[in-house]
């Protein structure tokens, strides 16, 4: 498979990850048709972006006349079939593993037979995203971290049967976007979430363990460890949805202890505390 030049990005699913995917991809030049399941969240979605390109030319790091361009590369759309000219398709919709293989399959009809699809899951296997559909050689995982416009890693992950074509061809894409891409097997929760999970886990139980408050132990990890936002202000951040099924998703593969969720954020993600996405975590945000 030959790689195409990479000039108009799909990316379909528009929530935090997406947005600022499709944000990254306009500032660095892209065309984008970003894809939701309705105007509603594809337009807040564009409010989003606007507020965040807008809040770049109040500190003078963008010109207004450049945020106007690259608001128009962002088209929206509902269907599907509106990426079929795509290069590159990015999937950033829910975690959860037949949705996308159903996406992944009804895609491989839509696009052309040199577009790159790539997921940008967070802890399922790239590989088996890959094997619902017939070129299997075409899927990578482009896993962006969150705030994805902020942080500059990606990690370009490699499935059983990804092309070294697709995989440089995602590294390339990564570069132009700005980033530090790295290159990583599809192993349970890649490079970052593998150390990362684990580790925040550890952190919510001492919650309980320490008897200290969210406040202090993110004070006690900013102030004695130099993290730049302490554990709860991150798990908040990312979605406590979002961890809880990365950590259930990495103890069902590795079923290591240190990966399953405390029972403390579970209970969180039951009563629907989801961070700051929800309005309230361990923080209340207005
Ligand atoms: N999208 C776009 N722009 C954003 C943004 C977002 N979500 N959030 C903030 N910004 C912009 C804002 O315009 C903000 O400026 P403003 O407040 O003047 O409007 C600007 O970025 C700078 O923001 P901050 O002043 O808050 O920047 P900081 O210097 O404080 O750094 C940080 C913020 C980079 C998020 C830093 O606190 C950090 O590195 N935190 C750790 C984050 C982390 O570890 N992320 C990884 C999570 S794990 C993950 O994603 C994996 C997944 O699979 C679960």
């Amino acid at each position: 498979m030959a790689s195409p030049e990479i000039q108009r990005i799909g990316v379909v699913g528009l929530g935090a990850m997406g947005a600022g995917i499709a944000q990254l991809a306009i500032e660095a030049g892209y065309d984008v048709v970003g894809r939701e399941v309705t105007n509603e969240l594809g337009q807040k979605a564009q409010e989003r972006i606007a507020h965040f390109l807008q809040r770049k030319v109040d500190k003078e790091q963008l010109g207004a006349g450049d945020r106007g361009a690259a608001l128009e590369r962002l088209s929206l759309t509902t269907e599907l079939a509106a990426l079929a000219d795509c290069d590159l398709v990015i999937e950033a919709i829910v975690e959860d593993i037949d949705a996308k293989l159903a996406l992944f399959a009804e895609l491989e009809g839509i696009v052309r037979a040199d577009t790159i699809l790539a997921t940008n899951t967070s802890a399922l296997s790239v590989t088996e995203i890959a094997s619902a559909v017939e070129t299997p050689e075409r899927v990578v995982g482009m896993h962006f971290f969150n705030p994805a416009p902020l942080m500059p890693l990606v990690e370009i992950v490699r499935a059983e049967l990804s092309s070294d074509q697709a995989v440089e061809a995602a590294f390339r894409f990564g570069e132009r976007l700005g980033k530090r891409p790295i290159r990583c097997h599809d192993t349970p929760g890649f490079v970052v979430n593998r150390v990362l999970i684990p580790l925040l886990n550890d952190c919510l139980r001492v919650l309980d363990e320490a008897r200290v408050s969210p406040e202090d132990l993110d004070a006690a990890m900013t102030a004695g460890a130099g993290w730049p936002m302490g554990p709860c202000t991150l798990v908040d951040l990312v979605g406590i949805d979002v961890h809880v099924h990365a950590s259930e998703a990495l103890y069902e593969k590795l079923r290591e202890p240190r990966m399953a969720p405390p029972p403390r954020i579970v209970s969180m993600r039951n009563a629907g505390l989801l961070g700051r996405k929800s309005g309230r975590g361990f923080y209340s945000y207005d």
